[in-house]
């Protein structure tokens, strides 16, 4: 960084989790003057957030950290909010004294999942488990102290690089076992990484004109479930001839795993207010995951 350095300020907050470093990767494409920060500076700590804050002077503040362990949470409720309630605040605060754009990411968590239309972005919230009360309440403290300059991005059903996520653990699955039993009782919209900060960068204004603060929904199109997911990951493995030890894909219910924290049954987002932002339909699942096998799990040695 130098004094004449006229780029944008831009500090990413969760630079090494699954979301921040891609997000990191699209930052450094669209050369902004970047600080990134993980665990080592605890947003939970408001002292620590504003004193980097003022340190930096960030044009921008891009929150890819989250308590995001959903069984964990049921019984460390506290520390979930500290971290998911709390930090965002904190973030939040830090963004209004800096006169800077405060970009955060939610969860369709925060819907009960008894919908059967896709939950639009003022559809009434109802989270069922500890992770979804902690990320709700971080949106809804960011929204009170900091409305003006706050871009709320809520998503689903992640996969991308440098993180475990559902895709990585099918295709490993898919090699190891003959058989595999999967949910098939619960919907929602797989989202690619890359995508998903590709977009959100483009709402919170970095190299392109900012788009109006508020919550947005954003996913990859057409909803599925997980059993139809690992369908999808079977074919395009196949099409890309990955050996395969499995031959059945068993769609199960939910109550045949039972977990700590309940997931929500239908988790799908609607997505019109981000496509009309954007001029933009994100694409298919279909196409997000075929690009991830191709760019990353298989071209990275993972066969
Ligand atoms: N993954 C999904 O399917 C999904 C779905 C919907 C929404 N989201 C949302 O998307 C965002 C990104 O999720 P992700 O899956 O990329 O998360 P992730 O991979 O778990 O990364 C979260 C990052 O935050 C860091 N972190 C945790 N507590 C912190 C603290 N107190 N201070 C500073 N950093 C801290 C973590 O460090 P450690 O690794 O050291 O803990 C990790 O690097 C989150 O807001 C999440 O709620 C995720």
């Amino acid at each position: 960084m130098t004094a004449s350095d006229a780029r944008t300020r831009v500090w990413l907050v969760g630079a090494s989790g699954m979301l921040g470093s891609v997000l990191a990767e699209r930052l450094n494409e669209l050369d902004v003057n970047l600080a990134t920060t993980d665990r080592e500076l605890d947003i939970g700590e408001r002292e620590q957030v504003l004193r980097f804050a003022a340190e930096f002077a960030p044009e921008l503040i891009v929150n890819a950290a989250a308590h995001t362990r959903v069984d964990d949470a049921e019984r460390e409720e506290a520390e979930a909010f500290r971290v998911n309630a709390e930090g965002p605040l904190h973030l939040a605060e830090a963004a209004r004294k800096a006169s800077a754009r405060f970009l955060h990411f939610s969860t369709d968590y925060v819907f009960a999942g008894d919908a059967d239309v896709p939950y639009v972005e003022g559809a009434p919230t109802g989270p069922i488990g500890a992770y979804g009360r902690s990320k709700l309440a971080g949106e809804q403290r960011v929204l009170e102290h900091f409305p003006a300059g706050s871009t709320i991005v809520r998503t689903s059903w992640l996969f991308g690089p440098n993180g475990n996520n559902f895709v990585k653990t099918m295709v490993r699955l898919l090699r190891e076992r003959e058989e595999l039993r999967v949910v098939a009782d619960q919907s929602g919209r797989p989202t690619y990484t890359r995508d998903l900060a590709r977009a959100s960068l483009a709402l919170a204004g970095v190299a392109e004109p900012a788009r109006e603060a508020g919550v947005y929904h954003f996913a990859n199109s057409e909803a599925t479930t997980w059993y139809g997911l690992t369908v999808a990951i079977h074919e395009e493995c196949l099409a890309r001839g990955l050996a395969l030890k499995a031959t059945r894909i068993v769609p199960v219910r939910t109550d045949e795993f039972p977990r700590p924290a309940r997931r929500p049954a239908y988790s799908v987002l609607d997505t019109s207010k981000v496509e009309a932002a954007l001029a933009a339909a994100p694409r298919s699942f279909r196409a997000a995951l075929n690009s991830y096998l191709d760019e990353e799990l298989l071209g990275a040695g993972f066969v």
